[in-house]
């Protein structure tokens, strides 16, 4: 059983996935989370950001464990060092961008990707989820949200954790990792020909949490909700 979430950066699919794996008690696939500790460990390594060849190396190689606590919360540890933190800011954000162009890297990461799939079920979070890694999928979500709306939720989620930024700096980072993800040549983020296209400009988390486990139960995909 697969749930694949793809879209643009900001559009909610991190909250939402983990919000359904949750419901249901499925794993869940951060798939952004790998090319982000590929783009970090490039940095660490001083390998160049077009070094297709020492890159794949480092997707194909990559020392990381994902540590959950009692409360689900998960830290990621890349070569022994906690980079849970470091892995969410805006430019481990756009190093993954730069590095998820390279075919060798995506290839690398492919087999580590699949090899997530285990009973009962497994929600995935990403941009190809439903076009490549998983096309056999029985539930595809396209998940968008307006440029606007994506830049407000940003700032609003940087600003609780007391990061001062600006809106329209934010908006331009958007449209330009957008702009880099959707026209690369290999694995553009487009939505699967079947997949269930969802605009969370106007609607809650929990919205459309509740739209794609109704949309789960309508095609037989889960026996229980656990909670949501
Ligand atoms: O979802 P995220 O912001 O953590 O992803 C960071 C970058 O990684 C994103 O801009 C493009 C890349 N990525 C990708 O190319 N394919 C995926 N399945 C997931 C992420």
């Amino acid at each position: 059983m697969i749930i694949t979430v793809d879209g643009p950066g900001g559009a909610g699919k991190g909250t939402v996935s983990l919000r359904l794996a949750r419901a249901l008690g499925w794993y869940l696939l951060d798939s952004g989370a790998l090319y982000r500790l590929v783009g970090l460990a490039a940095e660490q390594q001083n390998v160049a950001l077009d070094d297709e060849a020492g890159l794949s190396v480092i997707a194909e190689q990559l020392d990381v464990q994902f540590l959950a606590d009692q409360n689900d919360l998960v830290s990621v540890i890349l070569a022994g060092q906690d980079v849970s933190h470091e892995l969410r800011t805006e430019r481990v954000g756009g190093l993954a961008s730069k590095i998820a162009v390279l075919n060798g890297v995506r290839t690398a990461l492919l087999v580590r990707q699949r090899a997530f799939a285990q009973p009962p079920g497994l929600i995935c979070d990403g941009r190809d989820m439903g076009t490549v890694v998983f096309p056999a999928a029985p539930l595809k979500i396209y998940l968008t949200a307006s440029a606007d709306e994506r830049a407000k939720r940003r700032l609003e989620q940087l600003q609780s954790k007391g990061v001062a930024a600006k809106l329209c700096d934010l908006k331009n980072d958007i449209l330009e990792r957008d702009a880099r993800d959707m026209n690369r040549t290999t694995a553009p983020l487009k939505p699967a020909e079947d997949a269930l296209q969802v605009d969370s400009t106007a609607l809650s988390i929990t919205e459309v949490v509740d739209l794609i486990l109704a949309e789960a139960k309508r095609r037989g995909l889960m026996h229980e909700i656990l909670y949501v």
